[in-house]
């Protein structure tokens, strides 16, 4: 009986140390994805987009992975790609009109609202003014409202 309860405890060793490896494996990918995104670290908080918009546009990325834009019948908007949980660079899916992070799963809106996953807030929105030759700059370090548009 002994051995059997040797074996038993083992096995039971064994088991634990899978699990352990396996939720390891699980907590690993989306620190890899966090740690390996395209993450660009801004130089400056200035981004220029010098493309026309028209109006009713899709979301437009700019030069820096992170900045669109994006004119409506209100004016010219512009987001910030980064996940409101814990920064991951959040995708914008064209066809269904969301905005997915790939850490954790937060899906957030057209609009940059979150609808599902752990993200505590809205995408951030920044300040965008045109330049005297028609092309626009994003200020990354100047937050604005939703609603506000140039
Ligand atoms: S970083 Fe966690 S959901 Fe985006």
């Amino acid at each position: 009986m002994p051995k059997q309860l040797e074996w038993t405890r083992r096995a039971a060793l064994r088991l634990a140390w899978l699990g352990v490896i396996a939720a390891s494996a699980l907590t690993i990918e989306p620190l890899l994805k966090y740690l390996t995104s395209k993450e660009d670290r801004l130089q400056s908080p200035l981004v220029a987009y010098n493309k026309p918009l028209v109006v009713s546009s899709d979301w437009q990325n700019t030069a820096n992975a992170r900045v669109w834009v994006k004119q409506d019948s209100l004016g010219v908007m512009a987001l910030v790609a980064t996940c409101t949980h814990l920064g991951c660079e959040v995708h914008y899916q064209p066809e269904t009109k969301e905005w997915l992070c790939p850490c954790h799963g937060s899906i957030y809106d057209l609009e940059g609202r979150p609808v599902s996953g752990p993200a505590p807030k809205a995408l951030p929105r920044v300040a965008v003014e045109r330049k005297a030759d028609g092309s626009l700059m994003i200020n990354t370090s100047k937050l604005v409202g939703m609603d506000t548009r140039l």
